[in-house]
């Protein structure tokens, strides 16, 4: 396949970038900074490219004959809202002109709290601290943007609770739309492994529209 990835340089879209890559499919590195000098560690299957994504022009003209799939993993520090917002918008709007499919690598905020369905992360207290919030918000914007757009082929995954570097196991476990947690009780997973899940789904796309994954024990079972 032909993977743009938007937040090329970014903690998730580097390791997609990577697994992508050790999987030979052709990638098109898309940042405003991208990494192209002798310390960036060049691949031949990797294209960096400088876009910034608030240019829809420039961001045509980048998907342009160059990608089946485009993943989106982009955020500003602080939260901007109306960036996240805009910015999936505009790569919905590209991706439907050019018939390319769409993943928004999101924000576990809009996920179902589990066991009380009625409540979302976002608004759950024992999950999101109330100076997070403005952070869970532009998630959920984000993947309202997904669903009340034209654009048929779009996939919203939602990162478990906690995201950081670490070791790529191979393994996870998928769901939909509900935080999901390890036996334990903990939830989170490497952004090693949720890339490995994010290729796996660009591969052999699933049916559902919001996905998540947690981190998975590979002596536990693979079904939950
Ligand atoms: N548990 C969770 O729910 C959780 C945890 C972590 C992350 N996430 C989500 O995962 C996604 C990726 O996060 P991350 O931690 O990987 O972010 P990050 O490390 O801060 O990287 C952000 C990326 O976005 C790019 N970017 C920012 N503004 C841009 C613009 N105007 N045009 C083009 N590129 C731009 C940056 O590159 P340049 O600066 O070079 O442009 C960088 O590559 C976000 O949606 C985030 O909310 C969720």
């Amino acid at each position: 396949m032909r993977i743009a990835v938007l937040g090329a340089t970014g903690m998730v879209g580097s390791r997609v970038v990577t697994e992508a890559a050790a999987r030979g499919h052709r990638v098109l590195a898309l940042s405003r900074k991208p990494e192209t000098g002798p310390e960036s560690g060049a691949r031949p299957e990797v294209s960096p490219v400088a876009v910034d994504a608030q240019d829809e022009e420039a961001l045509r003209e980048a998907l342009t004959d160059t990608a089946d799939a485009v993943v989106v993993a982009v955020r500003t520090v602080p939260v901007d809202e109306d960036f996240l917002v805009g910015t999936t918008r505009r790569v919905l709007d590209t991706a439907a002109r050019l018939g390319i499919r769409v993943l928004v690598v999101g924000g576990a905020g809009a996920l179902r709290s589990p066991g009380t369905r009625d409540l979302l992360i976002a608004d759950d207290p024992a999950h999101v601290p109330a100076g997070l919030r403005p952070v869970a918000a532009a998630g959920i914007a984000q993947l309202r943007t997904c669903e009340t757009h034209p654009h048929p082929d779009w996939t919203y995954l939602s990162p478990p609770a906690h995201l950081e570097p670490g070791p790529r196991t191979g393994h996870y476990r998928r769901g939909t739309d509900t935080l999901l947690t390890t036996p334990d009780g903990h939830s989170w997973i490497s952004t090693e492994d949720l890339a490995t899940a994010i290729l796996d789904e660009l591969e052999s796309p699933g049916p559902d529209r919001h996905i998540t994954m947690v981190h998975r024990d590979e002596r536990q079972p693979a079904k939950p």
